[in-house]
């Protein structure tokens, strides 16, 4: 099983566990995860989730593999409802980010509550080198936190940022030694048992309920684009390239 969920001192945690293939995320994985938030969400001893990877990786993203074999085709895709099921999360998410958080990697920090990374954690959105275009509202929330120009080195360029660029334009709450990056993380998920739970539930949809709406539409815009990109030869190159362990060809693409 590549992901491992247990509940523990009231804290759902949800751990990405496919280290041979760099936590590279399949379907099956995603509706794991999806099914963890869900149960999370309704379990009233849950205070707050936890979602972390192994100690030399978060997750390499969406399996490339899987993009090519079977890509999400609408907003059943098990892609769609892990993302659907942490965007709409009504517990505290708490994310622990040791070494690389790759393509879905980021994007799923950018709504998640609380963010803590490793001083060797590298952050990247290489969509566009795959051919594809920013997906899950990360166009919307990437520029908002850090401006345009920034916003177009993470998502134009795909340039990997290290945990210290990521608290400084406030995607991350702290950069930890690594070996303490899962440790803090559930130390503050865990204030959470301490806290009144309705008040916590409320006030998270109250600092969320503003942008919400532009979120999901946003969302549902990029997944149009995006799954038309999935199939699109500048993406087959990309996909074949990473496979084949060589740079990608875009020359003769107009
Ligand atoms: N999908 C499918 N397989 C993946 C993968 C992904 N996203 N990321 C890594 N893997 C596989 C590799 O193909 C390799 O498999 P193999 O051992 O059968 O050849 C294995 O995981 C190890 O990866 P490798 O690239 O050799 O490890 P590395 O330490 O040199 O590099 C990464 C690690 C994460 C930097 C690199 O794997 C990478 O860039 N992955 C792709 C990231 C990406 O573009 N994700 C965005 C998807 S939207």
């Amino acid at each position: 099983m590549s992901i491992k969920t247990a509940i523990v001192n009231g804290v759902a945690t949800i751990e990405i566990a496919r280290p041979e293939k760099k936590n590279a995320l399949t379907r099956v994985m995603y509706q794991a995860m999806t099914d963890a938030l869900v149960a999370a969400n309704t379990d009233k001893s849950v205070r707050a989730v936890l979602i972390q990877g192994q100690p030399n990786i978060f997750t390499s993203g969406n399996d490339i593999e899987d993009f090519m074999g079977s890509p999400p085709r609408d907003e059943e895709a098990p892609v769609f409802q892990f993302m659907r099921a942490l965007v709409t999360c009504e517990k505290p998410v708490v994310a622990a980010v040791n070494g690389a958080a790759i393509g879905i990697g980021t994007t799923m920090l950018l709504h998640c509550d609380f963010v803590f990374v490793a001083d060797d954690a590298r952050l990247a959105m290489p969509f566009v080198a795959l051919g594809l275009v920013p997906e899950f509202a990360s166009s919307l929330v990437v520029p908002r936190l850090m401006g345009h120009v920034k916003a177009a080195e993470k998502l134009l360029l795909g340039d990997p940022f290290t945990g210290a660029e990521a608290v400084e334009c406030g995607m991350a709450n702290a950069v930890l030694p690594p070996a303490e990056v899962v440790s803090h993380a559930r130390r503050v998920a865990e204030r959470f048992n301490n806290l009144a739970p309705s008040a916590v539930r409320e006030s998270k949809r109250l600092m969320r309920s503003h942008t919400t709406a532009q979120v999901m539409e946003t969302i549902q815009v990029e997944a149009e684009i995006f799954g038309a990109r999935l199939r699109s030869p500048e993406a087959t190159e990309a996909f074949q390239a990473f496979f084949q362990k060589r740079q990608p060809d875009f020359s003769k693409f107009e």
